[in-house]
């Protein structure tokens, strides 16, 4: 016993340690979520968010964004960051790009457009945007009401692996390159050009409109539906099928009227939306009643279940893209397909 205490003594005075003394602590068989489920309501926050025109100048803010802060390093989720974000009226957020990826879902619009590598893409309520990788972006509210959208970003994730870039455009504002929603047109319908599209990591595509991806979920009724998800779609990169970006994954699902999921759970950590109708998600042993514009989220390997009151359909982010891309993506069903 005094020697083994001494010989552990010895190894760690040399900056090491005996695997043996702490390998239940650094492989364990499961994954050990450090989350807690959460759900904020948009009624609450709206308020501030309004407020909050008043109580910082964007060019003091950088961005005007409330952060939906759940970890001690503020993020949504160990790997997620997440946070309302208000351009007043005749305001713009300067242009700036970082590593950190960004995916935006529009949530009050009008007459509004984020500027993304060169491309303005104009912004109505459901609208999802990316924002990939140390790409420029600016956003220029020209309505006469607030711009509000949901942020969702890898910054956790990125900070961990410090790897974390920004800089500021020396001139205020990007040069814009091509037509407005270019990308859209150019790589969103279903048709490519005969040449290689550009060998970027994320999807060529920078805007996924609502009307056309509501329309989707609508026409999935009179197909199967999946007993977890009801009727769910993935925003996809148009070349390959894979998610947006190589970190974050998002999804669009409709729960159809008196739907009752059935419960799951993975190795994501799930940011939820909720874009229109009524309901509720068990997490774990608790249960969150959400309503439109509702957030809340679901940590890593907690089972979850949606049920609807009537149509709802909520949009989503989460890790998925990079767990996949580090063979570390699993998922579990209750129930037995076979
Ligand atoms: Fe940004």
């Amino acid at each position: 016993m005094t020697s083994n205490a001494s010989f552990s003594d010895r190894v760690k005075g040399r900056s090491a340690v005996p695997l043996w003394e702490i390998f239940s602590d650094v492989v364990f068989p499961n994954p050990r979520p450090l989350l807690d489920p959460r759900h904020w309501k948009y009624t609450d926050l709206r308020p501030l968010l309004m407020e909050s025109l008043d109580a910082v100048a964007i060019e003091d803010a950088e961005r005007r964004v409330l952060i939906l802060s759940n970890t001690p390093g503020h993020g949504i989720t160990h790997s997620l960051f997440c946070g309302f974000q208000v351009v007043g009226p005749g305001e713009t957020a300067r242009c700036h790009r970082h590593t950190q990826a960004a995916v935006r879902f529009v949530v009050e619009g009008g007459n509004a457009f984020t500027a993304v590598d060169g491309e303005r893409l104009y912004m109505s309520r459901g609208d999802f945007i990316t924002t990939p990788s140390w790409t420029w972006h600016e956003h220029t509210n020209n309505d006469e009401t607030p711009l509000i959208w949901l942020d969702g970003l890898d910054v956790p994730l990125s900070n961990f692996m410090q790897a974390t870039f920004a800089e500021v455009h020396p001139a205020g504002n990007q040069e814009i390159l091509r037509p407005d929603d270019d990308s859209v047109r150019r790589y969103g319908a279903g048709m490519l050009p005969i040449e290689e599209v550009p060998g970027h990591q994320h999807s060529p595509v920078y805007k996924y409109p609502y009307d056309q991806c509501r329309a989707t979920l609508e026409a999935l009724r009179k197909g199967p539906i999946d007993p977890a998800h009801g009727h769910i779609m993935k925003y996809a990169d148009p070349r390959n099928g894979g998610h947006v970006m190589p970190t974050l994954a998002a999804y669009l699902q409709l729960l159809p009227e008196e739907f009752t999921g059935e419960a799951l759970r993975n190795t994501a950590s799930q940011v939820f939306f909720v874009v229109e109708g009524q309901g509720r998600t068990e997490i774990g042993d608790e249960t969150f009643e959400w309503s439109a514009n509702d957030v809340f989220v679901v940590p890593n390997w907690v089972w979850f279940s949606h049920s609807a009151d009537n149509d709802a359909v909520l949009f989503s982010y989460s890790d998925r893209a990079a767990l996949e891309n580090l063979g570390l993506w699993r998922e579990t069903r209750q129930w037995n397909p076979a």
